[in-house]
């Protein structure tokens, strides 16, 4: 029998973790007929931001490594397109695998497609309908040459209808005439996968010494990052959010947003966040610390896609520090708030929350955990 060959393109810290439930699914149900080639980017490369994931979630070590780098949007996609393209030609797939919507995504989709071997595009018709985020070019591109789709809510699956994918046509399924597929999220069965696990093996709680209640804060999207004002004013409101509420606020810190304080904060407020004794910045975390910070805030500030969606997997209201979301489910839900940043809508959704967080209701919307089985039994049926 031949066996379906996929190539899987992984490259930052989201995509590892999304990895980690089709490897995981082809291990237990599928090793016989499925074979997977992982390549990694590299976009990410530090230890905390990648090779933690890897060790952590068991996920096969990468049959490549680009080691890319950090480079201009042109400069670093370029580079992993011209390196995966010369895997595709050594490995030959039958498909290749794609996450999200990051440049190692917009990468793989050109590759791939340019080569007409069909992507499967995981966390497809997400859509914020803001194209000055890079992540929604990246993810039109994608979605628009795959040939299989998956969406992990009805509002995705919407959106890509209303750009004219159709659910009812037929295998086999082409670039020019696609499958879309609701199938729930490969994070919704990761987060129940690890959950247990977590708590067996995390010491996050004791090796920051947090008791709750402590807000869980993560903040990296580029354009909170990379303009003085907002990153001034996202620091400020952390700062006076969490002595006013006498609660310590816990930020792992992706390095973008490291580097940017350094450069961008303020004189006053780098100081203020340095004599708060409830500000509590602390290196990036493992996926599984996550899952324990997050199953034990009180609540989650974030301008993260993945944590606005762990937050309601663990039943957390969320505060997002962004102009609109993709995960419009959880906003209708009343679970989620979109404040942007402005320090008062951020402070009235604290305040509501801490009010209301007990009555809240958290529907089901991701899924039932079986994402990924359904994937690689759909991409199987279409080789
Ligand atoms: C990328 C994705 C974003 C995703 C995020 C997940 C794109 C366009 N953006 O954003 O959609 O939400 O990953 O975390 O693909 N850096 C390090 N060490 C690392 C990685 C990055 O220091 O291991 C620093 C570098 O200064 C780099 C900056 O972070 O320039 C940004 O990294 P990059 O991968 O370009 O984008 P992210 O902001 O991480
Ligand atoms: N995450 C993690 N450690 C951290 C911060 C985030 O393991 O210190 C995980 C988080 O639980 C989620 C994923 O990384 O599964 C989200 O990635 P990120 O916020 O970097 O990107 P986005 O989801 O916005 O693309």
């Amino acid at each position: 029998m031949h066996m379906l060959k996929i190539v899987t393109v992984i490259g930052a810290r989201p995509q590892i973790i999304k990895a980690a439930a089709l490897s995981r699914m082809i291990k237990n149900c599928y090793l016989g007929a499925v074979k997977e080639i992982i390549v990694h980017t590299g976009q990410h490369y530090d230890p905390k931001m990648s090779q933690v994931f890897i060790d952590e979630l068991g996920i096969p070590a990468p049959d490549y490594n680009f080691g890319v780098g950090s480079a201009t949007h042109g400069a670093q996609t370029g580079k992993m397109i011209r390196d995966i393209e010369e895997v595709l030609y050594q490995e030959l797939p039958d498909y290749v695998v794609l996450y999200g919507d990051t440049n190692s995504t917009l990468a793989g989709a050109i590759a791939a497609s340019k080569m007409n071997i069909p992507v499967a595009h995981i966390e497809a018709g997400l859509r914020s309908f803001n194209k000055s985020m890079p992540e929604e070019i990246n993810r039109i591109m994608c979605d628009h040459v795959s040939t299989l789709l998956f969406t992990p809510t009805y509002t995705g699956l919407n959106n890509l209808l209303n750009e004219g994918f159709s659910e009812t046509s037929k295998m086999p399924f082409t670039p020019d005439n696609p499958g879309i597929f609701h199938c729930g999220d490969v994070m919704y069965d990761n987060t129940l996968y690890y959950k247990d696990i977590a708590f067996e093996k995390s010491t996050v709680l004791d090796t920051y010494r947090l008791e709750e209640p402590f807000t869980l804060c993560t903040i990296h999207r580029n354009n909170n990052t990379d303009d003085a004002d907002r990153l001034n004013t996202i620091f400020t409101t952390l700062n006076e959010l969490s002595r006013a509420h006498k609660t310590p606020f816990v930020l792992p810190l992706h390095p973008r947003t490291g580097k940017a304080m350094e450069e961008l904060l303020e004189p006053g407020v780098a100081k203020a966040l340095n004599e708060n004794p409830y500000i509590r910045i602390i290196p990036p975390v493992s996926f599984l610390d996550m899952i324990v910070l997050e199953s034990k805030c009180n609540l989650v500030i974030t301008d993260s896609g993945g944590v606005q969606k762990e937050a309601y997997f663990f039943k957390k209201p969320c505060i997002i520090l962004r102009s609109e979301t993709e995960w419009k489910e959880i906003t209708d839900a009343g679970a989620g708030i979109v404040t942007d940043v402005d320090q008062e809508k951020i402070t009235d959704a604290y305040v509501h929350f801490k009010a209301t967080m007990h009555s809240l209701k958290y529907p089901s919307i991701f899924g039932d955990g079986n994402a990924a089985g359904f994937i690689c039994q759909t991409i199987l049926n279409n080789k």
